[in-house]
């Protein structure tokens, strides 16, 4: 329990680190990549280039000071956070060496204005904070092994099948190298891949949402090649280009909050994806065919144009096995008009076709898509309680929406 010195000193100090939060953490990941280089093994160096992680970690912290008495109100958003934590195999152990950098940067930071008094209470607040998080992880382990759906750690698996799906995303097929069961998953789960890349000292993390159904016998991820040039592209250009069948890379268990609620099994939903954005509703779609086929339901699809759009044919397959499937496609730059139902961007008029204010919905993409999409539900009407989303990248990003 924090006292109630401890917790007004946190909360006074708090505005202090909203306007130097950025700053705190720079110096705090410098300090503790410096002392711990082996982290750099879980990081995503290329967030910690564009300075994303800094902002996810700072709005955070800031967050929590503000709540430190009533941390019950974060909940939520811990929970998204330790999926990401779990998935990434973030231990007990790491948080003290967290907190000893972070503390260290409030000091370096702040100088003379972080008197002792004010770093104990952070460390107490940190304290208690960094508690919250390990035990919303570990009930998500046990959680996970009740159910048997999980394992600790990563699990080495192998490449069983390689399929281009379009001209940028390619599916691998990945078997439990052990010959295991695959563990269960909610369809729009994700999984962290890790990869050692020849020549590169760090290993590299990346999660990828599940692109199939469950079957007990294998994960399938899809994953875009991002640009060459885009230090993002390392670890896709990698598994696209080196990553064979029968190579083995290292996978940890299904995690993540976003994904499809099984047990409304009548309810209209629809699944709208942009770009790459189509895996995890790819894994709705199947699950939606295989469990409840009646369920009315649409998917609705945005890419640049045929060559980068992926699942068609697989898509337009399982429409015809669903009693109220209609599937919509949006092409920003058709080669041929007739290839789509709509060339342009996503509309609300588009929307209003496939959606009204009971139609429960998933919604998957890069950012500028997810915000105008969002928006246009809201316009139609759509509760927020309706709405659920998924950004790939820290989804602190989404806060203005
Ligand atoms: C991701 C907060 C402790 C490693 C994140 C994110 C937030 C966050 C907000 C972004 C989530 C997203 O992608 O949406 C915190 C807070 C912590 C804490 C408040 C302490 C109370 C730790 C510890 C480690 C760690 C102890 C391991 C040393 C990571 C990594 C990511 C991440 C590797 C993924 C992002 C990237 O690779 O750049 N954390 N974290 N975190 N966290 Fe933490």
């Amino acid at each position: 329990m924090l006292s109630q010195k401890t917790i007004d000193i946190v909360k006074s100090t708090a505005p202090v680190l909203e306007v130097k939060g950025t700053e705190i953490t720079s110096v705090f990941y410098k300090n503790m990549f410096s002392a711990h280089p082996e982290l750099l093994n879980i990081f995503n160096h290329v967030n910690q280039k564009k300075g994303r992680q800094q902002t996810a970690l700072a709005n955070t912290v800031y967050a929590a000071a503000q709540n430190i008495d009533k941390l019950e109100a974060l909940l939520p958003t811990v929970k998204q956070i330790a999926h990401k934590h779990r998935s990434l195999g973030i231990k007990p152990e790491h948080y003290p060496i967290v907190g000893e950098h972070l503390l260290g940067a409030i000091k370096e930071v702040l100088g003379d204005a972080a008197t002792d008094e004010i770093i104990e209470a952070w460390a107490d607040a940190y304290g208690v904070i960094a508690g919250v998080f390990i035990d919303v992880e570990e009930q998500m382990y046990v959680e996970a092994e009740q159910k048997e759906a999980g394992f600790r750690d990563f699990k080495p698996f192998v490449v069983a099948k390689k399929v281009k799906e379009s001209d940028v995303i390619t599916s691998f097929y990945l078997k439990p190298q052990d010959g295991g069961e695959v563990p269960n998953f909610n369809p729009g789960q994700y999984i962290s891949v890790r990869v050692t890349i020849p020549g590169q000292k760090n290993t590299h993390i990346r999660q990828y949402s599940l692109s199939s159904a469950y079957n007990e016998e294998y994960f399938r991820i899809s994953v875009k090649k991002e640009a060459e040039f885009d230090p993002n592209g390392i670890v896709s250009t990698f598994l696209h280009d080196e990553v064979e069948e029968g190579s083995a890379i290292e996978v940890s268990a299904p995690a993540g909050d976003f994904y499809l609620n099984e047990e409304n099994t009548e309810g209209k939903v629809a699944l709208i994806s942009g770009g790459v954005g189509i895996t995890p509703m790819m894994s709705m779609l199947e699950t939606i065919a295989a469990a409840t086929p009646k369920r009315p339901a649409a998917f609705i699809h945005a890419s640049k144009n045929e060559g980068v759009q992926a699942f068609r044919s697989d898509i337009d397959d399982i429409m015809d096995g669903l009693e109220n499937g209609s599937a919509c496609y949006i092409l920003e730059k058709p080669e041929n008009v007739s290839s789509c139902h709509f060339s342009g961007y996503v509309t609300k008029e588009i929307l209003s076709t496939y959606v009204d204010s009971d139609t429960e919905c998933y919604v998957c993409g890069p950012a500028p898509f997810m915000k105008a999409v969002i928006m246009t539900l809201k316009e139609i009407g759509l509760p927020e309680d309706k709405i659920n989303f998924e950004f790939f990248g820290p989804a602190m990003d989404l806060s203005s929406v």
